[in-house]
């Protein structure tokens, strides 16, 4: 019954951009997800002293789920609105195994390196450098604090995409500290649990005038 139309659809899609369907069908599917995530809108982000941020999160069966994907764009919007680098589910209130890591320099991280936003589902580490670093970080569930905080410097991660994909990928550095920092509020932690000492926390004040001395020297 429906073979007729989405022929006839296929024709002239071919015809009118030359190219094959399922390009078309692929630029349409990244259009509609632009579009709703312009719509989604900005989540608050639940703070230290939430319960949920202490809670193991649930595996995701079904990544074409609605609410999946519309909680992936609301995560986006939130993310990009609050000029964050990285954001797991839980932090706005739901319990899945969901992040999404988003390197760009910004005011909040000068230094970061540029990459597209991307959602990683169910994700886990396969393997990781022995050599660990420790670095600044902050987090939107614990604001107007910094923490030194040591990571493994390279990880090789394995996540499902938005689209369903399963992905293997190599991350270093600020990126790989990202995707340690989110898969962290996955397992119910935060970054405070892992600084070595009080000694490594600062205010974001602190953090700001430490950043104008590192650009100095
Ligand atoms: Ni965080």
């Amino acid at each position: 019954m429906f073979t007729q139309p989405i022929k006839l659809i296929n024709q002239t899609l071919n015809k009118k951009f030359n190219k094959p369907f399922n390009q078309i069908f692929t630029l349409f599917t990244h259009l509609s997800t632009h579009l709703s995530t312009e719509k989604a809108p900005k989540q608050s982000v639940y703070q230290i002293g939430n319960p949920i941020l202490r809670q193991i999160a649930q595996p995701i069966a079904d990544t074409s789920d609605r609410e999946i994907q519309q909680l992936i764009d609301a995560m986006l919007v939130t993310l990009k609105e609050s000029r964050g680098v990285g954001l797991a589910a839980p932090q706005i209130g739901k319990s899945l195994q969901l992040l999404i890591v988003a390197s760009h320099p910004n005011q909040r991280y000068p230094h970061a390196p540029q990459m597209e936003p991307t959602a990683m589902i169910n994700p886990q580490i396969i393997s990781h450098s022995e050599e660990t670093e420790k670095g600044w970080e902050g987090c939107l569930s614990v604001p107007m604090i910094r923490g030194l905080v040591p990571r493994y410097r390279e990880i090789e991660v394995a996540y499902t995409d938005r689209y369903g994909d399963r992905q293997v990928a190599k991350l270093t550095d600020f990126v790989a500290r990202i995707f340690q920092h989110e898969y962290d509020h996955l397992e119910g932690k935060v970054f405070l649990d892992r600084v070595e000492s009080s000694l490594d926390l600062v205010s974001e004040d602190e953090y700001h005038k430490l950043l104008q001395v590192s650009k100095v020297s």
